[in-house]
């Protein structure tokens, strides 16, 4: 070992026990109260997120009994408080500041179902690192953000809020969202802490319907529900959230087989758990716990460090301790780990240097941040259907832009928008008018979002008979997706579908435009509209990033990060769903005794990674590099793919697997790698994807992880669909 080596080891080394000795130090000169205090998580009464108020904690903070503070989004309420923490505790122990930065905090990006539907990695960093660094400008040090939840039922409103069906997309962006908020140093104060959650399963809550039960097997729960969580840890994210669900019948946040047996035991996590808003009291309504002492002795065992809005910990700890239903021993442990992250975050060298008013004033919103939004809202938007090229339009036509969202701002910003502001956001309206002039569009509202009113359908109809060309904006308010926001249907809500085939009667072409934060039903519109665009919910920018996307200035491509079914009978539908033992077979005549329904087919509308370009992409056939394989080997597969159209563009190449015969039966396919390239017009490129136990592994019958030897399908192509295929064995 050189000299320099041995040195930068014993700095380091140095910092590492100055850090544990300050942690330490502390421990031992706390009182329990101050204990107490490091394990409260309080809401300022700023903002409501759950269903208990908060209130202005100063004197909770002065006495030490709040020993972390959430929604307190601004740097001179921030400084406030922590000068009270630091200067008028006993200890001065620095307050940590939550908050749900989820898709941007002051500059808002895209829904986090339309950052997973970017497929670009790096955007969804760069929009995560944005965000945090606003964020943190405001005296922020952790975020309740990334969302991992798998979500397979969009009548679930928190679909909106996660990056949708699929185990490896989800897994990616889980990595990026983590490298994006923290950095690689989570002291640099343009950083925060980020904090995985819900965990966990909280995304198969039954019937769609939020907080509901999940009752789900633990393969389910290891192959598919976790991964995202461990994909998260393993990039480094410091913090873990609770979910609200049971699981196999235990709450979450008294759940020890979540908590310790995964968490702590398998995983060595050795950071901060939280639990969701409220959800320690609610072991009660579970039926898991006879009172809140009851439920705080269950979540303490469990290793819930943080107790977020119950109180529980507050108002229990101290008789429980006397009555020895806890121990120090539990109680200690989960102060450490709260200390040890503000440690982490540089909070005891200075606790002010997360809020800085001139920073706040010149960082929130720069140009640089809108910029991004706007160029990242592009790269989200599904291009879902495209007659006859009616897309990219061409400015100077006459546009009749109708709908009940056309003029919307505020909805653009979409569920958990921070601190975003409507009033930075430009309408789909007003963005069409920009490039097209005020004097060739003429807009029409049609009808509201979710009423029943019929009568502005009239003067549409008209607007749309003067034009060349209709631009509708239909799709769901930012209210109809998100927490406490599940609906039981997913078809277009109120009369936007009736509006929508009135104006299919004048005979002029159609492109849909839908802002929504779910996938929808869409078989009658797909049936009436020429061309459709799912923009999702896109952020501050969203509004002009649309009219990018429709005028030509961006080529779309993104791909849906969940399929789109037909109808909501088909739900639960995924693309990687098993194959049963009487699949329906491709071109049955009679299919009788097969599984099928008798009045839909089983295929969805628009499946898993789907997304249409402005140009064409064609595929090569499959190029292995072996054809048999060892279970120790990798092979790699390559396709070229060559832009066979007139217009440059990106393509998300995906690859997809299928283990014939396991010891457990596999899904149909699954995703195992993708890659965005970018290429211009004319030209080609290989992608190469390498193969091995990192693709091949999985939960066996013995629920070890492994390759098994044998038979496999592989896949690669432009949606999970349409591939082209080829196969492989391992020996
Ligand atoms: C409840 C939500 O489930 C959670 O995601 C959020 O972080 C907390 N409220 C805090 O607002």
């Amino acid at each position: 070992m050189n000299i320099k080596i041995c040195i930068s080891l014993l700095i380091a080394v140095a910092g590492l026990s100055a850090h544990a000795d300050k942690v330490e130090s502390l421990l031992a000169q706390m009182t329990l109260e101050e204990k107490i205090g490091q394990l409260t998580l309080l809401s300022s009464k700023w903002e409501i997120t759950g269903p208990v108020a908060g209130k202005s904690y100063v004197d909770e903070v002065r006495s030490g009994q709040c020993g972390n503070i959430f929604n307190v989004p601004k740097a001179e309420y921030v400084r406030q408080l922590q000068k009270t923490a630091v200067e008028e505790t006993r200890l001065g122990i620095p307050l940590l500041f939550g908050y749900d930065v989820i898709h941007g905090y002051k500059t808002i990006f895209p829904i986090p179902l339309g950052l997973a539907s970017s497929w670009d990695m790096d955007a969804v960093e760069r929009s995560a690192r944005i965000a945090a660094v606003e964020a943190a400008a405001s005296g922020i040090t952790w975020t309740f953000a990334p969302m991992v939840d798998i979500a397979r039922d969009p009548r679930w409103g928190r679909i909106a809020e996660g990056t949708g069906e699929d185990t490896y997309l989800s897994c990616e962006v889980a990595k990026a969202n983590v490298r994006g908020f923290q950095g690689n140093d989570l002291s640099d104060p343009f950083t925060v802490a980020a904090c995985m959650k819900h965990f966990a399963a909280y995304g198969a809550a039954q019937a769609g319907r939020d907080y509901h039960t999940v009752d789900m097997s633990e393969r389910m729960l290891r192959d598919t529900y976790l991964p995202p969580f461990k994909a998260a840890l393993d990039a480094g994210c410091v913090s873990v959230m609770t979910s609200f669900n049971e699981f196999n019948g235990v709450p979450a946040s008294g759940n020890p087989f979540l908590l310790k047996t995964i968490l702590r035991d398998e995983w060595k996590f050795d950071g901060v758990v939280v639990t969701d808003y409220n959800s320690i009291n609610e072991m009660i309504a579970h039926g898991s716990a006879a009172d809140q002492a009851d439920a705080a002795v269950q979540a303490l065992a469990a290793g819930v460090d943080m107790d977020m809005m119950s109180s529980a910990y507050l108002k229990q700890l101290k008789r429980l301790l006397a009555e020895g239903r806890v121990t120090i021993e539990q109680i200690d442990r989960s102060v450490r780990n709260v200390l040890r992250l503000k440690e982490k975050l540089g909070l005891f060298d200075n606790p002010y240097r997360y809020c800085d008013e001139q920073r706040e004033r010149n960082l929130h919103c720069a140009a640089p941040h809108l910029k991004a939004s706007r160029e990242i809202a592009g790269k989200s938007m599904v291009l879902l259907k495209n007659e006859k090229n009616l897309l990219p339009m061409k400015t100077g036509k006459r546009i009749a832009v109708i709908g009940p969202l056309a003029k919307a701002q505020k909805d653009l910003l979409g569920t958990w928008c921070a601190r975003g502001d409507k009033e930075m956001v430009t309408s789909v309206l007003d963005a069409l008018i920009q490039v097209n002039g005020s004097n060739r569009v003429e807009f029409s509202e049609g009808c509201g979002v979710t009423n029943n009113d019929i009568t502005g359908f009239a003067g549409a109809v008209a607007v749309a008979r003067k034009s060349d060309l209709v631009v509708m904006v239909l799709g769901e308010t930012a209210g109809m997706s998100g927490e406490a926001a599940s609906r039981t249907s997913i078809n277009l809500p109120g009369v936007q579908t009736e509006l929508l085939r009135e104006i299919k009667k004048t005979g002029k072409p159609i492109v849909l435009v839908l802002l929504n934060g779910r996938p929808l039903a869409l078989e009658q519109e797909a049936g009436m509209a020429d061309a459709i665009l799912e923009a999702w919910h896109p952020g501050t920018e969203g509004g002009k990033a649309a009219a990018d996307v429709l005028f030509g200035k961006i080529n779309p491509s993104g791909k849906l990060p969940v399929t789109f079914p037909r109808n909501l009978g088909q739900v639960p539908i995924h693309y990687n769903m098993k194959n049963t033992g009487r699949p329906l077979a491709p071109a049955a005549d009679k299919p009788k005794f097969q599984s099928r329904y008798i009045d839909s087919p089983n295929d969805p509308l628009y499946p898993f990674g789907f997304g249409l370009s402005y140009t064409d992409f064609q595929y090569s056939e499959i190029t292995l590099s072996k054809s048999e394989i060892k279970p120790d080997e990798t092979l790699t597969a390559s396709v070229t793919v060559s832009n066979t159209g007139k217009i440059d563009g990106e393509e998300v190449v995906q690859m997809y697997i299928r283990d014939l015969v396991g010891s457990v039966t596999r899904p149909v396919k699954e995703l195992k790698g993708f890659n965005k390239i970018f290429l211009k017009a004319g030209e080609s490129q290989t992608v190469t994807f390498s193969i091995g136990e990192k693709e091949l592994t999985f939960l066996r019958r013995d629920m070890t992880w492994g390759v098994e030897p044998g038979y496999f399908d592989l896949f690669i192509g432009t949606n999970s669909r349409d591939v082209q295929s080829s196969s492989f064995s391992i020996h």
